[in-house]
């Protein structure tokens, strides 16, 4: 599915959350630099929008990768990255299964995983291998999409069913893409319950941020 609509993912993304996706993935930034990691993960990076801004945000000298299992979204990054500055070249894009990931125990210090966590097939077996890849101590940050607050739940959801794949399906061409994404984002936890997964995952220290009438939320456990 991601395959089909990488070419147009970008656009899509800035004209469906009204440019709040940039600042959703500024705080992410924030709070992923106040513990100024030496190497991060950046999973289900698609086209690569949180890759590059940790190569912005973090020193020059921290090693980043960015990993997806669809290597469309990943030529996305990749060309991209040829028009970049020399931090964003060196970010190392590769292809990989978040539920089995090509990475050696404790290799990274952070792991970023932005709307992408909710897309994935196995949750569970997916943060504990975020875990496994994480140093003990290093932190997994979830940027992804939320329960909103209950009086504001009746808008979002007539705007995420009946407003968001109709203005998608003419961005890209694929209504059919954007009615499985919002079925994800109903079926998807509360803060609350998502914070018990990290938990339940092994994760410790959890905490949640939640953001824009709690519609996504970021949550940060320590491994
Ligand atoms: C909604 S996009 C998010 C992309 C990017 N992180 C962002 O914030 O814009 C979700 C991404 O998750 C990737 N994905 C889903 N399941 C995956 C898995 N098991 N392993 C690796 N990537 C996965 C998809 O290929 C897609 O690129």
């Amino acid at each position: 599915m991601f395959s089909r609509i990488a070419g147009r993912y970008d656009l899509a993304n800035r004209l469906l959350s009204g440019g709040m996706d940039l600042w959703w993935r500024r705080c992410l930034m924030q709070v992923v630099r106040s513990a100024r990691p030496r190497r991060v993960l950046d999973l289900a990076t698609g086209s690569g929008d949180v890759a590059f801004s940790l190569a912005h945000s973090l020193s020059a000298e921290t090693e980043i990768t960015g990993l997806d299992f669809c290597q469309p979204m990943l030529d996305q990054a990749i060309a991209k990255q040829k028009n970049s500055d020399s931090r964003a070249a060196k970010i190392r894009f590769r292809q990989g299964d978040g539920l089995n990931l090509p990475c050696a125990d404790a290799s990274f210090d952070a792991v970023t995983v932005s709307f992408g966590l909710r897309n994935m097939a196995d949750r569970d077996r997916a943060l504990r291998e975020m875990r496994r890849v994480l140093a003990p101590g290093g932190r997994v940050h979830v940027l992804e999409f939320s329960q909103p607050q209950p009086w504001f739940a009746p808008i979002y959801y007539f705007y995420t069913r009946r407003i968001l794949p109709t203005v998608a399906g003419w961005v890209t061409g694929d209504r059919d893409a954007y009615a499985y994404l919002n079925a994800t984002i109903a079926a998807y936890p509360g803060h609350e319950a998502m914070s018990e997964e990290l938990l339940r995952a092994g994760f410790r220290e959890v905490r949640v941020t939640r953001m824009t009438l709690g519609i996504v939320a970021l949550h940060v456990g320590v491994a």
